[in-house]
């Protein structure tokens, strides 16, 4: 059985002494289950990259696992202010989100560079979280399932079929994020359950079943559990609602099935 992920992307909030604190405050909320959540579910946050050395210090002992929002694919150089994977490893960072719609959409990012960071990714042994997502005029114009599924073929160019399942997918309608317009279980169902395809096509069905494809797109603690309950839909990436302790701490409680 696939584990669900919940990931919180706090993309560029706080300052270190409300980060300390959000982490207290989700600790404080899910500590005690730990255990039993972690049968079938794993939990992430993926602080500001200058944020992470306090968050990694906040997370001691935890099993909330830490991520990073974006990195370069390059281990050091000259890239003016730009985090490396061994940079980000050096203080327990496991995954690391890659492609972000706003990452595209603000920063550029071209399906080659984001195909870079993912095989970067999986050469250092960390998690890429490979983000896909049409825009609203490419859901309008019916062309959802044509830019998501080639958004996942460029981006996973070059990776091997042993190391598929390593990458977790996050379809991320870009009409969705920080709009509080959640794509419905229904729709976001179709486009995982045609990603799924696509990866049973290119490397098999168990490796099909066995990789992770999370939601992302104003999931909140209502939306949640219908969205996660979804035999295809195998978590969330949760932004604006990952940065308030108790609304976080109950997405981790999702129902699941
Ligand atoms: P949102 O962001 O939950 O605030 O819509 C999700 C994301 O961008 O990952």
């Amino acid at each position: 059985m696939r584990k669900k992920l919940i990931a919180g992307n706090w993309k560029m909030h706080l300052v270190p002494v409300e980060a300390r604190a959000l982490v207290e405050g989700i600790r404080h909320e899910i500590d005690r289950d730990a255990a039993t959540l972690a049968k079938d579910r794993d939990v992430l946050v993926a602080p500001p990259g200058i944020l992470i050395p306090a968050v990694a210090q906040a997370l001691a002992g935890s099993s909330i696992l830490l991520g990073a929002q974006n990195m370069h694919y390059e281990d050091k150089g000259a890239f003016t202010g730009e985090l490396s994977a061994p940079m980000l490893q050096a203080y327990g960072v496991t995954h690391v989100i890659v492609g972000h719609s706003e990452r595209r959409h603000i920063f550029h990012e071209t399906d080659e560079l984001i195909n870079r960071k993912v095989l970067a990714a999986l050469h250092h042994r960390m998690t890429p979280i490979l983000c896909v997502g049409e825009t609203q005029d490419e859901h309008d114009g019916g062309r959802a399932l044509d830019i998501v599924l080639g958004q996942l073929q460029r981006g996973l160019k070059g990776v091997g079929d042993d190391h598929v399942t390593t990458v977790a997918i996050a379809y991320e309608p870009v009409w969705a994020i920080g709009t509080g317009r959640t794509a419905t279980p229904e729709q976001a169902e179709v486009i995982h359950g045609a990603i799924r395809g696509a990866i049973l096509e290119r490397c098999g069905r168990e490796r099909a079943d066995a990789v992770r494809i999370i939601y992302g797109g104003s999931v909140n603690d209502e939306s949640v559990d219908s969205l996660v309950s979804r035999p295809d839909i195998d978590g969330a990436l949760v932004g604006g609602a990952s940065l308030k302790a108790d609304s976080f701490a109950r997405i981790v409680r999702a129902r699941t099935r």
